[in-house]
């Protein structure tokens, strides 16, 4: 909780100073960081545990982004709730003015949900509006949406120090100094510890788990999926859970949940990035923020990563390479340019007039960090900036839980051409092909993983009837609810109508899990298996094509039977298609106009019965 100070060039005695001061709080919902990247170029306050201060604040932004379908972010999940459900709702916050921006990707269908909503909510819940709703958009350059919305700020606030004090005279608008971590070289190799992976946990520790306690888990299995006439590549890996204590609190998730998983950089872009920042792989360092440097940069620097640890360790776990680079990376980068010449491209690159040179060279072209910095050799910054300022930290990849009730993932294999004619490999998927399974070598492959808890789940009564839709890997929870039902046959349960629509490219390609699959046909817990195959034809066959053919029986489970719908996979494309294929169902079966299908859709949601996992 920090307060943010704009001062009258006019203002110099310090009690008139303090008259000045306005405390702002900066809240952010985020999932991959960005949201929290721009708060703390801004000064940041974590929203945990935060809610029921709210009444108390004066002036308080919030940037929160929108996850999958229009779902708030996990450490925003909570406020959500309170937002929209708490008790105290009703018009209680007339002492508190606002300032949203929503990050979203208009690609989705749920386009900033959560930046509308907060927006509404505090609206309605009395609190005064301060300047519109920025959203951002991702699909583009959104630190340039965000800096827009930032420069209607800066006005505002002159306004509000006005309205304190009319002698306020405007001062030059705030800007940011680079973040950096103070270095510190250790050259014993007696300090030297492999380095306790984010608060790795390793068994006997009862601790709890989730993104910052991931657990080191050995890879047991790794298996091809696709079949060999595919150009592409699919990967089953199983996660070892057993062995320790901790079995018990991994064990503790659910079918439907998702792992999260830490890979590392490929040793190859490790190297490249170790010969670009001219320093030594095997370099043993440490970061550090102290308080002084903290008051200095407000706190926006992230605690460093555990240290001491070699550069090459840092660069493989830590720096999201990879990505292309955000723009304050890029004048980050141009402070320690030795060729002016870079310098100034570097400059003209992160600044509002480059904005479309920065769209088609880097977005557009999905130039990676490590690309860009190939092309600016001179740009050597030193580590205490490059990973404060310049790197992003390499998120976890998540992926939905493929089995009952060992962790099993199916991940499809990020691997093609970039636009600058780059072999992309995606982080993860590239480790998950090349890890080396328990089942061939005792001395396997390893990653830190957690578990992160969904709504996606079975009906609570197993005899309710599921329709589940699921393409490529969008079937994976799917594996997961039919291992447990079968689990629950064999222990004399009851089992409702089950039917999976899934879809692939071709049978004699990527039908994965094709054997699996006709096992539960015959096992009784899969009453339907219908697959649509999109590239056999001359026409593209689908799942909502699937289902529309059997329209009269996915309405009657529905509107007669209480049953529940799910839908895992691509949201951009196919969720978005089969919401509109249902919404078709519902009209057509149900015999209501669209608004009232679409009232009967979100009523499905409401209840529960209609689930989505989707990226
Ligand atoms: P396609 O690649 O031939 O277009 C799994 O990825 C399956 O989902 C593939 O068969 C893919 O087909 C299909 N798919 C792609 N876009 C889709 C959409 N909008 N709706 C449903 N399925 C889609």
């Amino acid at each position: 909780d920090r307060s943010f100070e704009r001062v009258s060039s006019a203002s110099s005695k310090e009690d008139e100073e303090d008259e000045l001061k306005i405390k702002i709080t900066i809240l952010f919902g985020t999932q991959t960081g960005t949201a929290e990247g721009f708060a703390k170029d801004e000064y940041a306050v974590d929203d945990d545990q935060y809610e029921k201060k709210l009444g108390k604040e004066t002036l308080v932004f919030f940037l929160v982004a929108s996850y999958g379908d229009g779902e708030p972010t996990d450490n925003a999940v909570r406020f959500h709730k309170f937002l929209t459900e708490g008790q105290h709702r009703g018009v209680w916050l007339q002492q508190v003015t606002y300032g949203v921006f929503g990050l979203g990707n208009r690609q989705y269908e749920q386009f900033n949900e959560m930046g509308r909503m907060v927006d509404e909510q505090l609206r309605e819940q009395g609190a005064k509006q301060l300047i519109p709703l920025g959203t951002g958009d991702d699909d583009k350059c959104i630190e340039d949406d965000f800096s827009a919305w930032r420069e209607t700020l800066w006005p505002a606030l002159d306004q509000l120090l006005i309205a304190k004090d009319a002698a306020y005279v405007a001062s030059t608008p705030f800007t940011v100094a680079i973040p950096k971590y103070r270095l510190v070289i250790h050259d014993t190799a007696a300090t030297y510890s492999s380095g306790n992976h984010l608060n790795l946990t390793d068994g006997n520790v009862a601790s709890a788990f989730g993104i910052h306690h991931p657990r080191r888990t050995k890879v047991a299995v790794r298996r091809e999926l696709h079949k060999p006439e595919s150009d592409r590549s699919c990967i089953h890996l199983e996660f070892d859970i057993s062995g320790t204590n901790l079995k018990e609190s991994i064990a503790k998730y659910e079918t439907g949940d998702h792992v999260g998983v830490y890979a590392e950089n490929s040793e190859e872009t490790v190297e490249k990035t170790g010969n670009l920042l001219d320093q030594p792989l095997d370099l043993l360092f440490s970061l550090h923020t102290d308080r002084e440097d903290g008051a200095k940069m407000g706190s926006s620097l992230a605690p460093p990563f555990p240290g001491p640890c070699t550069l090459r360790t840092a660069l493989a776990r830590y720096a999201d390479l990879l990505n292309p680079p955000r723009k304050t990376a890029l004048s980050a980068l141009a402070a320690f340019a030795s060729e002016p010449r870079e310098e100034e491209r570097l400059k003209f690159l992160s600044s509002p007039e480059g904005k479309d040179e920065y769209s088609r060279w880097i977005l557009e072209s999905r130039r990676s960090l490590l690309e860009v910095m190939a092309e600016f050799p001179s740009a050597k910054p030193p580590l205490g900036v490059f990973f404060a300022a310049i790197a992003p930290r390499l998120q976890p990849r998540y992926y939905s839980i493929s089995s009952s009730p060992r962790i099993h993932v199916t991940c499809a294999v990020v691997c093609g051409p970039s636009p600058t004619g780059r072999l992309h490999s995606g982080v993860c998927s590239t480790w998950m092909k090349n890890s080396v399974p328990l089942a061939e070598n005792y001395d396997c492959s390893w990653a830190p993983i957690f578990v992160r808890s969904l709504n996606f789940k079975l009906p609570s009564d197993p005899s309710v009837p599921i329709v589940m839709v699921g393409p490529g890997t969008g079937l994976a929870p799917f594996r997961g609810f039919l291992q447990e039902r079968l689990y629950m046959k064999g222990d004399g349960v009851q089992l409702g109508r089950a039917l999976l629509y899934f879809g692939c490219r071709n049978r004699t390609k990527d039908f994965i899990y094709e054997d699996e699959l006709k096992t539960f046909v015959e096992q009784g817990v899969l009453t339907e298996l219908v697959v649509a195959f999109s590239r056999e034809g001359s026409n593209k066959e689908y799942v909502q094509h699937k289902m529309m053919q059997k329209a009269a029986y996915i309405w009657t489970l529905l509107s007669k039977c209480g049953g529940h719908l799910y839908v895992c996979g691509d949201a951009k494309g196919m969720a978005r298609d089969v919401h509109q294929a249902l919404l078709g169902i519902i009209q057509e079966q149900g015999c209501l106009n669209s608004t009232k299908a679409e009232a009967a859709l979100k009523k499905l949601q409401m209840e529960g019965r209609y689930l989505k996992d989707v990226w």
